[in-house]
């Protein structure tokens, strides 16, 4: 029984030995060098795996994605077909995701970018704040993330309000479900925070007719995006056109359609734009391995795996 890590864009090393730290009986190995008899392989880890990789391995029994999203797997048209997959579910993970969800919202609430403008300029302009509860945060995806974000968000005096596909019940946050609430939910929100899979239902959800369905009625007088989702939720020309016009008042965004986000990519420079790296949660080697590590164990003790990916809802 031998384990693979499939990394073409990590230290595959660093992941190798925190595997062996976490498992030390386990059989190891790693793509595209060190892959041995391919027959052996029960157990694959992967993140960005490179298409036809994983249908080379004729005796897989599980695929485990190194991150909550599962879209990079998915999109493999040569996927084995039955083989179960397992996602990241770690309080680590959903921790490091909140906080950037919190930071992001209370630098927008606070005003930071105008601040740091100031300094920059010495420029000494103690403008008028609001309160937290004057501002109207929604969250797209009340899943593992959502939920958790919603709740710190809501503990902080934010307006919190979620939707997601099926109903939620999280005291203090209003819950939306379904595209029959989703405009009703965009019309409270000032503040809409994307926390949902890449799937085709979610593809190009933030467009020029969701941002012109936002609240103006809060503080800014225009609404604030955020997308710590995947790349793909956001049209990037519209996103920029809304700025521009006015219809959005900034935006932070995590993740692109294309990354690396390319250096002539106009967000780059755009002044009421946040870059950040695809940073939001980063998967901590020890931690995921530990995860994984248990999963395996459930899975040779023959006890149902956590955290599976349901195929025909792609996440
Ligand atoms: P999750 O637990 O599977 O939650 C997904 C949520 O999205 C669920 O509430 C789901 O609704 C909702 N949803 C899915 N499709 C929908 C649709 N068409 N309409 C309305 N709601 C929909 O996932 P998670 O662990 O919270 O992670 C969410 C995503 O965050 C990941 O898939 C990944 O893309 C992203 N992520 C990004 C980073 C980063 O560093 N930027 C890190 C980790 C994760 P139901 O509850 O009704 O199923
Ligand atoms: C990161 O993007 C993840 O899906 O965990």
């Amino acid at each position: 029984m031998a384990f693979l890590f499939i990394l073409p864009t990590w230290p595959v090393e660093v992941w190798t030995s925190a595997m062996r730290k976490v498992a030390p009986r386990l059989d190891v190995r790693s793509w595209p060098d060190q892959m041995g008899d391919v027959a052996d392989i029960d157990y694959a880890a992967a993140w960005l795996p490179p298409a036809n990789v994983l249908k080379g391995l004729p005796n897989l029994k599980v695929i485990f994605s190194l991150g909550a999203g599962v879209d990079a797997i998915l999109k493999d048209p040569t996927l084995p077909p039955g083989i179960p997959i397992v996602r990241v579910n770690e309080p680590d993970l959903t921790g490091r995701m909140t906080e950037y969800i919190v930071l992001h919202v209370l630098m927008h609430h606070r005003q930071q970018r105008r601040l740091d403008e100031n300094q920059r300029r010495k420029v000494w302009d103690s403008f008028p704040t609001h309160a937290a509860s004057d501002l109207a945060v929604g969250i797209m995806g009340l899943g593992v993330m959502g939920q958790d974000s919603a709740e710190r968000l809501r503990d902080l005096g934010f307006k919190v309000a979620g939707w997601s596909r099926t109903r939620k019940h999280i005291p203090g946050v209003h819950c939306y479900a379904g595209q029959a609430e989703f405009d009703s939910f965009l019309r409270r929100t000032d503040i809409l925070v994307s926390l949902l899979p890449a799937t085709p239902e979610t593809d190009g959800i933030i467009n020029r007719e969701t941002i012109g369905k936002l609240s103006r009625k809060g503080p800014f007088g225009a609404p604030i995006v955020i997308n710590a989702g995947r790349g793909r939720q956001q049209v990037a020309e519209d996103v920029l056109a809304a700025l521009d016009s006015g219809a959005l008042h900034a935006a932070t965004l995590d993740v692109f359609a294309v990354e690396p986000l390319p250096p002539d990519s106009p967000l780059w420079t755009h002044p009421k734009v946040t870059i950040t790296p695809h940073c939001a949660a980063d998967s901590d080697p020890e931690v995921i391995c530990a995860y994984v590590a248990r999963q395996i164990e459930r899975h040779q003790s023959g006890k149902p795996l956590d955290n599976l990916v349901d195929m025909a809802r792609g996440y």
